[in-house]
């Protein structure tokens, strides 16, 4: 009796935490076999860092600092999750397609059809970057991804788990392709997508600036320099029939009348002739506008009655509509067509054919960004950056609006691609192309910056490694890279802000710190070396006005071991 009670007391057990297991199990969403990564099994046991290289700095006087940096992009984002966390405006990736035609490597093998994980390696492969990536992202932050329709459901399902279904803040249709991809049995693709997600619920699109010069929008230059648009009064659509669901007739519906020998309009009874609101079909509609802003425009020259198919039409001069509109979903200008935009442009830049396969064109990076941000000093991310659009598409709105946008750029050196081709682009557009008429040369500076690594068994001589190879991180975290002093143990630099950062490596570098910040007389955003997580503020009591001190490695290994755990 006492064992079939202790029986049955198990089987009770096991089926409760069968029916635990079950309520947690996923019951709709993306599943994919999450095969190991050797980079990001690699942070495991090395913690990343970053080291420049100098040589290939640009400096371009009073510009922002635009930022590059070569090698792995899982490592780039971990350095990325301590210095910018929260502080991007856009993210625009363009990432491998996963085609099967061997676009891109997994553990340094290409990816092919044979590969009967290709889609789970694809998946893990954006999931453990989409995750880092979404730190980085301000509350208003927006990402857009682009995909063609390979990876297309996969990549959609992914982002709604990691960013939500309500950020989806939409697909854009873009025609990158206008000839056509030759195909035998399906349709002859001429699209891919931008898919588009927000951090938060406060992310948005942004409505596009009008450029009232470009002939799409037909705006029409007044004598006076004002910009307007012919409107016919009559409107048409939601909300234009003259009687209302109620069967109540507007009070916009009424005559307008019209003198043919002098053109006079009045919406007062004064002529033969009355003009209705009534459309093509013989649909009774509403004006636009009521009685008085009639006559007032009509003093004013900017209403007037023209024949049209041997019936009157009322026109008016709108002089609204410049502050934008809502980006459509589909993105159909031949301005778009990575063939024509895309190599083209590449080839002129480079001098050369070729250098890189699919350049996106930068006209379609720019309405991305232009989508996700209309900040002018939007800090902006790409971390599968190829040939470097994304470089010269934040460069050419900057030189159109008078921005100071910057990017950081991130690619590894497949086919040395950093160095022979995203780079040199870089150089390039910030310099100026001949016959390109857009590319006319930037005051921007640029930092070459390679990712590093460490051994990442925390002990105290680790610690100390950490702090003495943190040097480029802390510059980036604080948009400092110019030195100004180099001491024993302690290094002091700015930048064209006016900003200051100091980085004490050692106790024995207190001292000489203190007194170069005592003459430089400057704020200093100082980072103190500590084996504990205090930032040895009674060091630094007769000069506290001048620093603002933060203790390090500890807030660095604190955003390792919440990322690689
Ligand atoms: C489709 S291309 C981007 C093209 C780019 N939008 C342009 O217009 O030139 C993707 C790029 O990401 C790079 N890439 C792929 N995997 C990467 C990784 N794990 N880390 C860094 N870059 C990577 C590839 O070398 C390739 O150059």
């Amino acid at each position: 009796m006492p064992d079939t009670h202790s029986n049955l007391l198990n089987e009770v057990r096991t089926l409760k935490e069968e029916i635990k297991q079950l309520k947690t199990r996923k019951k709709f969403g993306l599943v994919w076999e999450d095969k190991p990564e050797e980079v990001v099994e690699l942070c495991k046991e090395k913690l990343p860092v970053l080291s420049e290289d100098k040589t290939r700095a640009i400096k371009g006087n009073n510009g922002p600092t635009n930022i590059f940096i070569e090698g792995d992009n899982y490592h780039a984002l971990s350095v990325l999750n301590y210095t910018h966390q929260g502080k991007i405006d856009a993210i625009y990736i363009d990432p491998p397609y996963n085609t099967g035609a061997r676009d891109w490597k997994y553990n340094n093998n290409y990816v092919d059809t044979s590969d009967s994980f290709r889609h789970s390696k694809w998946i893990s492969f954006m999931y453990h970057r989409l995750l880092l990536a979404r730190e980085l992202l301000s509350k208003e932050g927006v990402i857009c991804v682009t995909i063609d329709d390979n990876e297309l459901p996969k990549l959609l399902l992914l982002m709604e788990e990691i960013f939500g279904e309500d950020k989806h803040l939409g697909t854009v249709v873009i025609r990158n392709n206008p000839k056509g991809r030759m195909t035998n049995k399906k349709f002859s693709l001429i699209h891919e997508y931008a898919v588009f997600f927000g951090k938060t619920s406060s992310s948005s699109i942004k409505k596009l600036p009008i450029s009232p010069e470009d002939k799409t929008h037909n705006y029409q230059k007044a004598a006076d320099g004002s910009w307007f648009l012919t409107v016919n009064l009559r409107k048409q659509g939601v909300d234009s029939t003259a009687y209302n669901k109620k069967g109540k007739l507007s009070e916009r519906y009424f005559p307008i009348y019209f003198d043919p020998s002098n053109g006079q309009v009045s919406s007062v009874k004064k002529f033969e002739i009355e003009i209705w609101p009534v459309d093509q079909k013989g649909e009774k509609r509403i004006w636009r506008r009521g009685r008085e802003a009639i006559d007032e425009m009509y003093s004013q020259g900017d209403l007037w009655v023209k024949q049209v198919s041997g019936k009157y039409q009322v026109y008016y001069k709108f002089r609204g509509g410049l502050e934008g509109q809502m980006p459509k979903s589909m993105w159909y200008d031949s301005k778009f067509s990575a063939s024509e935009y895309g190599t083209n442009i590449l080839d002129t830049i480079m001098g050369a054919r070729e250098t890189f396969q699919y350049p996106k064109s930068p006209y379609a990076v720019m309405e991305s960004i232009l989508a996700i941000t209309n900040k002018k000093d939007a800090q902006i991310l790409d971390f599968f950056a190829g040939s470097g659009t994304t470089a010269q598409a934040v460069i050419m709105l900057n030189k159109k609006d008078n921005g100071h946008r910057r990017f950081i750029l991130c690619t590894n050196n497949e086919n040395k691609i950093a160095e022979e081709v995203t780079y040199p682009r870089i150089k390039k557009v910030m310099e100026g192309v001949k016959g390109l008429e857009e590319i006319t040369g930037a005051e921007a500076n640029l930092r070459y910056l390679k990712t590093d690594f460490i051994d990442g068994i925390i002990t105290d001589k680790n610690k100390k490694n950490l702090v003495n190879k943190s040097t480029e991180m802390l510059c980036l975290k604080e948009d400092c890279f110019d030195v100004v002093k180099k001491g024993q143990n302690f290094k002091i630099f700015n930048n064209n802000q006016g900003k200051n950062l100091g980085i004490i490596y050692d106790d024995t570098g207190i001292e000489p710190f203190k007194k170069e910040v005592q003459k430089l007389n400057k704020k200093v955003s100082t980072y103190v070396f500590s084996l504990d997580d205090s930032a040895r503020e009674e060091e630094f009591e007769d000069i506290d006005s001048f620093v603002e001190l933060r203790p390090i490695p500890t807030a660095i290994l604190n955003v390792y071991r919440r990322i690689f755990k």
